[in-house]
């Protein structure tokens, strides 16, 4: 059995320092210097980063019922969200997981597409020519609109508001200042006293908001008509309902997922575009032969490889969900059969798009936007798990096939609109929290194309 290489680091803290305060640049590291799997001690405890494409499919897909969901989900995640898709499993899980399934069928995705379209138009228009802009908020902003309309039906501006201003502030506090959030772990103790009381205050926003959206819904009941109707008209084998604890944690998880994702991959997009002008006028070509002015629509999707292969990239690049974690239920063996590595149970295993993404074996230059390696013949040849911003196996993203179609059609609204360009010396650069967050935003402009 071979062993696996463990990197003890420091005394008590072990790789602490570099895994609190560049958690980034930390494993793109390790993936670039150990090619099956690692294990770090830190503070105390000790994690294994899997870095071979095939390992990490044990992980998500063939040995998926040999893990759950990590620690750190249920620590920080689960007093907000409670046990909604992303941070339940087992059985429990898989109900839920299939009650979710039908309002993400590809012909439900195709009604949403006037809808991703309209509030495209509004919020992009919106934006005036050749004045900076912070994008990222725009863009939360947009894709918040777009999940509230698609799945929830009407919610009122004044609840849409609470609930972006109560979610900032938790992811913000998830975040969490990196220097603050390393000194709390190396202390074992929370130090953001006055960030914890506004976090607890946004988790009973959040709450009370989403609950009166339920209720009034409830009130006007329009069964299966979109997520919330199919979850209020779901019932289990007994005929009872999802209580009401259930739904709301559902409702609050597809806000957080179906957000934050989609609008980092707009605003990582733009920002990569916009310093990258050659391929942005070789997409802007692609948009103006396929769509011309017209508003995009689903059929136009398929027509745009270039506009796939920039979203591809830019994930690549720029995954929002930059690392995922899983905790062995048992022992595992991985890899070979007849020399596996061995998982100890109960121990904390990561998977990261984020270093997997960056790793020489699979892209040359793997640190440049080269849309236009995306060929048929690439893809081909790509190990399955070299690539895997949306995870994979049973829990892959849900709404994989929605985010890509509302990328496609807002990124064609963008770039239709003019020309962007990134603000000089505006220092941009990636936060990990949950998601992988342009820490200072990202200030663009655009001028409108000369016809
Ligand atoms: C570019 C956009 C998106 C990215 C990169 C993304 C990424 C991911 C990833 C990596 C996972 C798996 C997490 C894990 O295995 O630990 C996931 C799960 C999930 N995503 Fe997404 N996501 C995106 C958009 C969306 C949208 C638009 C929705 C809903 C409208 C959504 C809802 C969910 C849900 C509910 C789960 C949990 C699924 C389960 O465990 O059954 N996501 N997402």
């Amino acid at each position: 059995m071979p062993a696996i290489r463990v990197l003890h680091g420091l005394p008590r803290i072990g790789h602490l320092v570099g895994m609190g305060l560049w958690p980034l640049d930390f494993l793109t590291s390790l993936q670039r210097n150990h090619p099956d799997l690692v294990t770090v001690s830190i503070n105390g405890g000790s994690f294994t980063l899997v870095t071979n494409p095939s390992l990490v499919e044990e992980i998500l897909v063939t040995q998926q019922k040999q893990f759950q969901k990590d620690k750190f989900l249920k620590l920080y995640a689960k007093p907000v969200f409670g046990n909604g898709l992303l941070s339940s499993d087992g059985d429990f899980w898989l109900r839920q997981r299939r009650m979710a399934q039908p309002a993400f069928h590809r012909t439900r995705i195709a009604e949403y597409t006037e809808a991703m379209t309209r509030h495209g138009t509004a919020s992009i228009s919106s934006i005036r020519a050749d004045e900076w802009v912070d994008i990222h908020p725009v863009m939360m902003r947009l894709t918040l609109e777009i999940v509230a309309e698609t799945l929830f039906g009407t919610v009122p501006e004044g609840s849409l508001n609470q609930i972006g201003s109560a979610l900032d502030r938790i992811m913000h506090q998830f975040a969490g200042d990196t220097i603050t959030q390393f000194l709390s772990q190396l202390l074992n103790r929370p130090l953001d006293h006055a960030g914890e009381a506004a976090f607890q205050q946004a988790v009973h926003t959040f709450d009370t908001v989403i609950s009166e959206i339920i209720t009034q819904r409830q009130e006007r009941y329009e069964p299966g008509s979109d997520l919330l109707g199919m979850f209020l008209a779901a019932r289990d084998d007994d005929g009872a309902p999802m209580t009401a604890e259930q739904l709301r944690d559902e409702c609050k998880t597809m806000f957080l997922a179906g957000h934050e994702t989609t609008a980092l991959t707009m605003s990582w997009s733009l920002w990569l575009l916009a310093t990258h002008p050659d391929i942005q006028r070789r997409l802007a070509d692609e948009i103006r032969t396929v769509i011309g002015i017209r508003m995009p629509t689903l059929e136009d999707i398929r027509n745009l490889p270039f506009t796939e292969q920039v979203i591809r990239e830019s994930m690549r690049l720029y995954p929002p969900a930059w690392v995922l974690q899983r905790e062995s239920l048992f022992d595992v063996s991985l890899g070979p059969l007849d020399d596996p590595y061995s998982i100890p149970k109960e121990h904390d295993v990561l998977v990261s798009p984020a270093a997997m993404h960056r790793d020489p074996r699979f892209y040359a230059h793997p640190d440049r936007f080269m849309p236009n390696r995306w060929t048929p013949e690439f893809v081909a040849a790509l190990p399955k798990y070299a690539y895997f911003p949306f995870g994979g196996g049973p829990r892959l993203c849900i709404g994989q096939q929605f985010a890509m179609m509302e990328v496609t059609l807002l990124l064609a609204q963008c770039i239709q609109r003019g020309h962007w360009e990134a603000k000089p010396f505006h220092r941009v650069a990636a936060q990990p929290s949950i998601t992988q967050r342009p820490k200072y935003g990202i200030k663009l402009r655009y001028k409108p194309h000369v016809t």
